[in-house]
């Protein structure tokens, strides 16, 4: 099959999305201007900046973004204490009817935010008459300002349920809850979401973080005028904890939403991760801050190769491919067993799987000085595989299951360290 001829078009709660690519609710979809390019380079939707009424002016502090860094990798991670828009209800109400009027086959989600129950009917009905397609329930900021809103409405799954009901009431459009990873069960939230009307969740919001502090001046980063706080965190660093919640909601046997899935999402493979576990759309925050909306353009021609590859036509054909495969740990097969394989031929003699079975292997491996090389004890072997990830050579240690017969060898020896 050619890339050409896949449909990366697909449907979610009812809407029909070009692909499954989609701005996520943030600066990155602050105004029709920004959202317009985006189209323009690619995107299928966007979930637009989340807006509050004009009632509780909102103010961000200064500066309200920190970059985490990890050796040459910048972004690896993003702390921020942004709150929802700073822009008036009016203007964003009139750029969303303007994103519809020209861009009619892109998906324009709004996202609502109330501080009071009246708020989020006015809100749902605002963004209604507008014309947006459907609305994401902000239920997850972690850093709001006003008291009792954001994820504090998030972790307590009566109030989750109590506004999704208030705004069903209000309007006919889907109702998706962003729901907040700062909790331990969200299929709990989720639920309570779905009992109030909603027909889609997304997640996830931004993990609460602390990724840095100050070594001069002692304080947590964004150091706002010499005050830090714990806050949000996104970017690559919280995917596996983006792609657990999705994964989670996915499996719940009661649950049954469509999912938009988001944390950590920079390429096509992480994008086709989160449709793996159970995402009918993705979304992009931090990616985009990083690189720029551009960064779609390699999302398409990616998912594109990689169906064709496989010989799959449709987007929504990959959608939860990954969950009959997870399961509980104590589900596993543990009568089979395996061992690290080594392809010494393509050993650079570096030594670090010496090192780290050493230290935190099981010792199986020997040190050939003379020739720089490990050798392998092979009844020694854990399998944890930690050699694998630590050497530089891709591919060179790999996994190989041994035969029923195969037993280990007891490796630490009491009493070793004094002999
Ligand atoms: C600076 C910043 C502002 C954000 N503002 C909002 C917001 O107004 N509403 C919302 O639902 N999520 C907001 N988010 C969360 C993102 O939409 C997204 O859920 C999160 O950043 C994880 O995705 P990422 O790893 O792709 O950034 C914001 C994130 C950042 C970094």
């Amino acid at each position: 099959m050619s890339a050409k001829k896949v449909d990366l078009s697909v449907e979610f709660c009812g809407k029909k999305f070009l692909n499954p690519f989609m701005l996520s609710s943030s600066p990155v979809s602050n105004s029709a201007e920004m959202v317009g390019r985006s189209f323009d380079a690619g995107w299928g939707g966007v979930a637009y900046k989340t807006l509050v009424t004009d009632r509780v002016p909102i103010v961000h502090p200064s500066p309200r973004m920190h970059g985490y860094d990890y050796g040459d990798k910048k972004l690896v991670g993003l702390q921020n204490v942004e709150q929802t828009t700073d822009r008036g209800l009016k203007p964003n109400l009139l750029d969303i009817a303007y994103l519809k009027k020209h861009w009619p086959r892109h998906r324009v989600m709004a996202s609502i935010m109330g501080f009071s129950n009246q708020e989020w009917a006015d809100l749902a009905k605002a963004v209604t008459d507008a014309g947006a397609d459907m609305i994401e329930l902000n239920f997850s900021c972690p850093h709001m300002t006003v008291e009792g809103s954001g994820c504090k409405v998030g972790q307590e799954h009566d109030l989750v349920e109590k506004f999704t009901t208030t705004a069903h009431k209000v309007t006919d459009l889907p109702l998706i809850a962003k729901l907040t990873p700062n909790v331990t069960d969200m299929t709990i939230p989720a639920m309570a979401a779905k009992r109030g009307g909603a027909v889609g969740i997304t997640a996830i919001n931004t993990v609460k973080g602390l990724s840095e502090v100050g070594l001069d001046d002692w304080v947590p980063r964004p150091n706002v005028f010499g005050k830090g706080a714990i806050s949000g965190y996104s970017g690559p660093a919280i995917k596996p904890i983006g792609l657990r919640f999705i994964a989670d909601l996915a499996a719940h046997p009661e649950l049954k939403l469509p999912l938009s899935g988001i944390g950590g999402i920079e390429t096509w493979v992480d994008a086709l991760e989160y449709l793996l576990v159970g995402a009918s759309t993705v979304q992009v925050t931090t990616g985009i801050i990083h690189y720029g909306y551009r960064i779609v353009e390699d999302m398409i021609e990616g998912l594109s190769d990689y169906m064709a590859q496989k010989g799959v036509s449709r987007v929504q054909d990959l959608v939860g491919k990954a969950i009959p495969h997870l399961h509980e740990t104590g589900q596993f097969d543990i009568k089979r067993q395996g061992i690290a394989r080594y392809d010494m031929d393509r050993c650079v003699g570096c030594g670090q799987c010496y090192i780290v079975c050493r230290d935190a292997g099981g010792f199986a491996l020997e040190w050939d000085e003379k020739k720089r090389r490990p050798r392998q004890v092979e009844e020694k072997c854990l399998s944890c595989m930690i050699c694998g990830f630590v050497c530089p050579v891709q591919g060179m240690i790999s996994f190989k299951e041994m035969p029923k017969a195969f037993k280990r060898r007891e490796t630490i020896t009491l009493g070793r360290a004094r002999s």
